[in-house]
């Protein structure tokens, strides 16, 4: 449907009208304010100076190189911000992520909102290099900044009938100018079963590089799940919800045959349009073969043991 098939198609043959139509109108409604703003990181371009300098780096991170600075903050999907891969950096600006709050709520003892800064401190953050592969067919590798989102589930105290998590990104098409164009239904959602949303290697990050995340990356808190495919890693966060039944993703909602509700990275499970087994990695022009769970496997496949993984895509 929407989320495009791999990069090494032209995107002149691929790109679906209504994605096409979507952009435009996207284009339409922010330059026809005035509001188109300059790209950049954070905004103060040259003068910004490491926020999280000398994190401990977690045993869970990738030997493997990590992309470019550039690349992982110009290459973005963020429909909210766009739909094309430069949107949102371009866009980037709209989004004020101060004051920010993260409601806790649903089937727990212990509901909570948080400010933002309860979260943006560095004792309790560590770096994790993780690979991070787009159901279109790309990979990249980004030092996240972060803290596993096990602790913010904890402190919830979710209760029995707690078998989900489900996860909503803001809804201000001020701020988020791509939501006055109907691409998705907003706002965006995401979910987990709550064994999956414990797991060690999910986290909710803060920053990348060592740096306050960038706007274009989903700031000021994103979820980043990495042996699933990069749409289950929601950005801009501000609300966790505990429930009985299995949430419906935005993605699900758009496209059920194409989007499934576990969406882990499968090299033998072809998207309806195009095979899963190999991915460029961005900067790269060869082709790499996808793992399976996206090399996590060790970590993660117990989960799913006794699972029908061509069923529950
Ligand atoms: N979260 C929201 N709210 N909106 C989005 O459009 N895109 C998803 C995911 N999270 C998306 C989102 C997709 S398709 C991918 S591949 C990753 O974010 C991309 O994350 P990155 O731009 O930081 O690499």
């Amino acid at each position: 449907m929407l989320i495009r098939p791999p990069a090494d198609i032209r995107s002149s043959e691929i790109t679906p009208q209504a994605l096409y139509r979507a952009r435009r109108d996207f284009l339409k409604a922010t330059l026809a304010g005035g509001l188109a703003l300059a790209a950049g990181i954070g905004g103060t371009g040259a003068a910004r100076a490491a926020t999280f300098a000398e994190l401990p780096a977690s045993p869970l991170s990738t030997e493997e190189p990590p992309n470019s600075l550039h690349d992982i903050t110009h290459y973005n999907n963020f429909y909210e911000l766009g739909t094309d891969k430069r949107d949102p950096a371009r866009f980037a600006a709209h989004l004020k992520t101060r004051p920010w709050s993260l409601a806790v709520e649903g089937e727990c003892e212990q509901p909570a909102v948080y400010a933002i800064e309860d979260f943006v401190r560095p004792h309790a953050l560590e770096e994790r290099i993780y690979r991070l592969r787009c159901v279109e067919g790309w990979s990249m590798v980004i030092p996240w900044v972060g803290f596993p989102l096990a602790e913010v589930i904890r402190q919830a105290r979710p209760t029995s009938r707690a078998k989900y998590v489900e996860f909503t990104t803001l809804h201000d098409p001020k701020m988020l100018p791509g939501q006055r164009v109907r691409v998705l239904d907003w706002p965006y959602v995401e979910g987990l079963r709550l064994d999956e949303a414990m797991h060690p290697l999910t986290i909710l990050a803060v920053g990348l590089y060592g740096e306050v995340l960038p706007n274009q990356n989903g700031a000021p808190l994103r979820l980043v799940v990495p042996w699933k495919y990069g749409f289950k890693s929601i950005k801009s966060i501000v609300r966790i919800r505990f429930i009985e039944e299995r949430p419906v993703s935005s993605w699900m909602k758009a496209a059920p045959r194409e989007y499934g509700f576990y969406s882990n990275v499968n090299p033998e499970v072809a998207h309806p349009r195009w095979s899963q087994a190999t991915e460029r990695r961005i900067g790269e022009f060869r082709k790499r073969d996808t793992l399976m769970f996206n090399g996590y496997g060790e970590q993660v496949a117990s989960l799913y043991a006794g699972m029908d993984l061509r069923k529950h895509f």
